[in-house]
């Protein structure tokens, strides 16, 4: 939810804040904007609408140029997106400029007692009280003055800050929403994630919650809350710039859905050793064998990768698993025991819900297992045990890679807590790794069959409504599969598990309504080939999303058939996901939609 950077060098900041910024579009992109210091003062531009906007109206103002500012592209919370609601915002002299992610919870609150000293607002935001507060604050030392608005504010913030009689420098502090420090040689930058300042260096420092950072081109200094100077670890990103392009791909949702062969390996492989599979985290076997419930946190698309998690730690483990969304867990007062685990899934690390989830789970003293994407995001840093993912930048808005990554740590996970606790034989043992060894190359012929998939999208895009339905594994796919397709192609779109369809949606099947059965387990077959004669008795078109195994069965009683190669059935998500990610792209493409940058949504939602 909205991206933040800045820059303090001795080039010309603008371009270098405008590029940053496109790499962070993916955080929001409803208005941008930037401040940098211009003859004395802060000069800002912003406006409603993508970066590309306020690149055409920096075009337009040729003498603006500077060696320190900050940007932000926008997802709006407070206030629509308008040119006034964009960040950044002034204190009222235009003395102090500021740039926000996050939410300011007492906003209106300390919004009245501004205005009744005197104090006018511009905007509708929360964002514009650290501004004024600021001000209010200020008595020529704006580290004491941000401390003061830290202790004031409640909510979650990341913040860069510009004052005018500190020119050069950048201010920024941080409490629950996701802050980066780049170190460059003779230049320095704050980010909210590192693609923002990657094309410039490598070396980072994470900032974390409550601290404050000053930045010059040739220093960064970070204080705790006290204002007192700490050190911090020197931190070096491990993949490339290239990584986060498009690399002559249309889109990066085309591109990472190709990647995921690559990602799932790099996932599984550094795991593996002589036939079993080995967690590189702290966990002992003891605590494993000891688990009496499991509960898995996620938001969104990982937590559709928690209900396949379910379904396969329930089957290989026979340990009971709840697979909660972190908005409903961190609030129901669940209700946990202390030889329980946690595990809590998040490709960005960030997503404020999981992370307040996760921290509600700590609070009633159970261990937390977090599977991350983003190396030293914020739960990857608080839960007790971590299982890093290996996708890479994922930049498309919708999650491809990073989810069959997370599902393939589920499946590894499931393994050896099915081995440790003595319910697999070492044969059984080496055949399952030997299954998740071999989804990489599977996941591959899957994609060979990107034409079938773009010929069947090019069938259906004009559908109003379509339908996923299966059972078990292929339900929690289909999960997936319908939530891909509103989030890009805004066709509405419902998963149902396939027995429960007559209990009423059923209704809604009409003439050739598009229903897309998921059938791979052999075990379910049958059942499913009843369910699919009950939509098409009420005219539904069905296309059927069957294995090898299932094949023969399902092709009777299918309108159009496509096959995924067999592979062990619980793991079998991992092959029809990328079916439905594909079809759901090629839906989008026909339809003209905005692939990579959905309408409404953010890829990474730290705000509650
Ligand atoms: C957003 C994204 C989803 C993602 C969810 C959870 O809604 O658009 O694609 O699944 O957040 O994000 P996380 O980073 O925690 O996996």
């Amino acid at each position: 939810m909205c991206g933040i950077v800045g820059f303090t060098g001795s080039a010309d900041a603008l371009p270098v804040l405008v590029n940053g910024l496109k790499r962070l579009e993916y955080r929001g992109y409803d208005s941008a904007g930037i401040a940098a210091f211009d003859n004395g003062g802060i000069r800002v531009t912003k406006t409603r609408g993508r970066i590309s906007e306020l690149e055409r109206i920096l075009r337009g103002q040729p003498d603006f140029s500077s060696a320190c500012g900050i940007g932000h592209t926008r997802w709006a919370t407070h206030g629509e997106p308008t040119d006034e609601n964009s960040h950044p915002h002034l204190s009222h002299d235009g003395r102090i400029a500021v740039v926000h992610n996050g939410i300011i919870e007492n906003y209106a609150d300390i919004k009245a007692r501004l205005i009744k000293r005197g104090y006018s607002f511009r905007s509708e935001t929360d964002t514009e009280v650290i501004a004024h507060l600021l001000d209010f604050y200020y008595k020529g030392d704006i580290l004491v003055a941000l401390a003061k608005v830290m202790a004031t504010v409640r909510g979650s913030y990341a913040l860069g800050v510009l004052c005018a009689d500190r020119p050069g420098e950048i201010i920024a502090a941080r409490l629950d929403s996701p802050l980066i420090v780049g170190l460059g040689d003779g230049e320095n930058f704050i980010a909210s994630d590192i693609p923002a300042f990657l094309e410039h260096t490598r070396d980072y420092y994470t900032v974390d919650d409550g601290e404050i950072v000053c930045l010059t081109k040739d220093s960064v200094t970070v204080y705790n809350s006290d204002l007192e100077e700490i050190s911090k670890e020197r931190m070096t990103v491990s993949w490339s710039i290239e990584a986060a392009e498009k690399g002559g791909y249309e889109h990066f949702m085309l591109k990472e859905i190709h990647e995921q062969p690559k990602a799932v390996r790099d996932t599984v492989s550094p795991r593996l050793e002589n036939g079993r599979i080995f967690l590189d985290t702290n966990i002992n076997d003891d605590f494993l064998q000891d688990i009496s419930r499991i509960h898995i946190i996620a938001c969104g698309s990982a937590y559709h990768t928690g209900m396949v998690g379910k379904y396969v730690i329930e089957n290989l483990a026979r340990i009971p698993v709840e697979c909660d969304l972190a908005s409903e867990f961190r609030y129901r007062d669940p209700i946990i025991s202390g030889r329980d685990l946690c595990i809590v899934i998040s490709q960005s690390g960030e997503t404020a819900d999981t992370l307040a989830a996760m921290r509600e789970a700590k609070r009633r003293d159970i261990k937390t297992l977090a599977i991350i994407n983003v190396v030293g995001s914020t739960i990857a840093r608080e839960a007790d045990y971590v299982l890093y993912t290996w996708a890479g930048p994922e930049i498309a808005v919708a999650t491809t890679k990073a989810y069959s990554t997370q599902l393939v740590m589920l499946y590894m996970l499931a393994v050896r807590l099915a081995a440790v606790r003595g319910l697999l034989d070492a044969h059984t043992e080496k055949k399952l790794t030997a299954e998740c060894l071999h989804l990489p190359e599977k996941i591959e012929a899957v994609i060979a069959q990107i034409n079938t998939l773009s010929y069947l999208a090019s069938r259906f895009h004009n559908h109003k409504d379509i339908f996923f339905l299966g059972r078990g594994v292929d339900y929690a796919a289909a999960l997936e599969g319908s939530l891909k397709l509103k989030e890009i192609s805004y066709i509405r779109s419902e998963a149902y598990a396939a027995g429960e369809l007559k209990h009423g949606t059923i209704a809604l099947i009409r003439n050739d309504t598009l229903v897309i059965a998921i059938a791979t387990q052999q075990s379910l077959a049958e059942k499913m080939v009843s369910n699919i004669r009950e939509v098409k008795a009420r005219g539904a078109h069905v296309l059927t999303i069957a294995s090898e195994d299932t094949r023969q069965m399902l092709s009777e009683v299918s309108d159009d058939i496509f096959v995924v190669p067999s592979c062990f059935e619980k793991f079998s998500p991992s092959l029809t996901v990328v079916a439905m990610q594909l079809f759901a792209y090629y839906i989008a493409l026909c339809r003209g939609c905005s692939i990579d940058k959905p309408r409404n949504l953010a890829k990474s939602v730290t705000v509650e």
